[in-house]
């Protein structure tokens, strides 16, 4: 029987109890939902509002609910929808009418949003940790490469001197980004929403500030009809989350390029490549592939409750139940994603000579040449004009700055001289870029070091993942 079959004169059809039911996916939320009874019914108690003793039986058989539900004792049921009915069916089940005190003052909308919360709160830690293993994997492999030249690439055609560290650096910044994207979104979110009641409050003497307390939160909300409509949580989350994607998306894209004979880059360890049914030759990088197909994924999961959310009337509406599913996946999502993009990432093998090769065959060093004529008074422009007729002949005679001759130099102007070969080698100008953010090998160190500081001073208390 249901909890409310009270003003009904007939069971659900059951195929609606199969639309309805959200336990399948909610169940995940046990913890949540118990802790979040267990604050209710102890202030309830403190309050006076039921028996102090009746709450102390409340709390103390959803202590036992708890362990059972970890032991796996406990088949959750669809005839009780979801998780918040089944924990009070339990509880019901084991002490009859306290149990059934449980839920004075409270509805089940404030309750869903308050477990949701609490559960998106502690899954915003291990995020945010996962993301912190991954630049500091990032910063790990930056400082064997700070020397290992490469060119740098605008429209994807070479560009200007850099180096592998000073590249993958770059992804650091954004994960450091993402990091912190998440945090703002948890510190946003941290507002209790126990006590909106179904949307009007209560006018039982609760005590908001107790139970916000006792749950973690910073305070309580402070409109009740807001409490329980508000889902900007789950959205703001959802777009951390898909600019995130975004990132590793993109960091995908170049490894998948890097992993190709033509770039030849990187290889990837056997251990994170796959091979092919009928190519015996082929060691594909699949994994990269799907962390870059499933950013759509977690895209979708946002857009989906973008859509759910856009038409609806104040407060709760039943269509805010889809908001679940799509957060969880998202949320499962990134999280494969970056268990596997990490040790990927971490074990595969950089080919420093191919890097090499490539930043000597592409003119990056012709900036540096054009400023070579600038520092002897030429203006940038006039400068800019000569270099690009070197780099014409160059391509019309098969040549490189480097090989060019004297001779060849002074045919397009005579202020160069013997110092030209310093100033265009590559080493040379890449030291040379000692500008903060710059690929010098000493400014990617600062970098580095400075990323690593923030990972560790980042290790606050509310970021180590506990739940309530
Ligand atoms: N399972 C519901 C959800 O996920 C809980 C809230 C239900 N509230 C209600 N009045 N039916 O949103």
């Amino acid at each position: 029987m249901k909890l409310w079959s009270g003003r009904f004169e007939k069971n659900t059809d059951q195929l609606v109890d199969k639309l309805n039911a959200s336990i399948s996916y909610d169940q995940r939320m046990y913890k949540e939902d118990i802790a979040g009874s267990m604050a209710h019914a102890a202030m309830l108690g403190a309050q006076g509002i039921i028996p102090p003793s009746e709450a102390d039986l409340i709390v103390k058989t959803l202590g036992e609910i708890l362990a059972d539900v970890e032991a796996g004792k406990i088949e959750f049921t669809e005839e009780n929808e979801d998780i918040h009915m089944n924990v009070e069916a339990l509880l019901t089940e084991r002490i009859g009418s306290a149990g059934k005190r449980v839920h004075t003052a409270r509805s089940r909308n404030d309750q869903v949003a308050v477990d949701l919360k609490m559960y998106l709160r502690a899954g915003i830690d291990g995020m945010e940790e996962k993301v912190g293993t991954l630049i500091a994997a990032i910063c790990d492999k930056a400082e064997a490469h700070t020397e290992s030249i490469m060119p740098g690439y605008t429209h994807l055609q070479r560009a200007q001197p850099s180096t592998f560290a000073h590249y993958i650096m770059a992804y650091a910044e954004m994960l450091t980004r993402d990091r912190s994207r998440l945090a703002d979104c948890r510190a946003r979110l941290n507002q209790c929403p126990l006590g909106s009641g179904a949307m009007g409050g209560t006018t039982y003497p609760i005590d908001r500030e107790a139970t916000a307390k006792a749950l973690g939160f910073d305070k309580p909300t402070e409109n009740s009809i807001d409490g329980v409509s508000d889902r900007d949580y789950v959205l703001e989350l959802m777009s951390c989350l898909s600019i995130l994607m975004m990132h590793l998306s993109r960091f995908s894209e170049e490894i998948i390029l890097w992993a190709s004979s033509e770039f030849g880059f990187i290889s990837l360890d056997d251990a994170y490549a796959t091979g092919s049914s009928i190519m015996p030759q082929k060691k594909n990088p699949d994994v990269a592939e799907l962390v870059r197909g499933k950013t759509g994924r977690v895209y979708g999961d946002l857009m989906g409750l973008l859509t759910v959310m856009k038409g609806l009337p104040l407060a709760y509406n039943k269509d805010m139940q889809e908001d679940k599913e799509a957060v969880f996946d998202a949320m499962d999502t990134v999280s494969l994603c970056l268990d596997v993009f990490t040790p990927m990432f971490a074990t595969m093998t950089v080919r420093t000579d191919r890097l090499r090769r490539a930043a000597s065959e592409g003119f990056i060093n012709a900036t540096d040449c054009a400023d070579y004529l600038v520092k002897k008074g030429m203006p940038f422009r006039d400068a800019y004009t000569c270099v690009g007729k070197l780099v014409h002949y160059c391509i019309e005679n098969g040549k490189t700055l480097e090989t060019l001759s004297p001779d060849e130099y002074r045919a397009v102007s005579d202020r160069f001289d013997e110092g030209v070969y310093q100033a265009i080698d590559l080493m040379n100008c890449l030291h040379g870029r000692m500008v903060m953010g710059g690929p010098a090998p000493q400014m990617v160190k600062n970098h580095i070091a400075h990323t690593r500081a923030l990972l560790k001073s980042r290790e606050t208390p509310h970021q180590k993942g506990e739940r309530p």
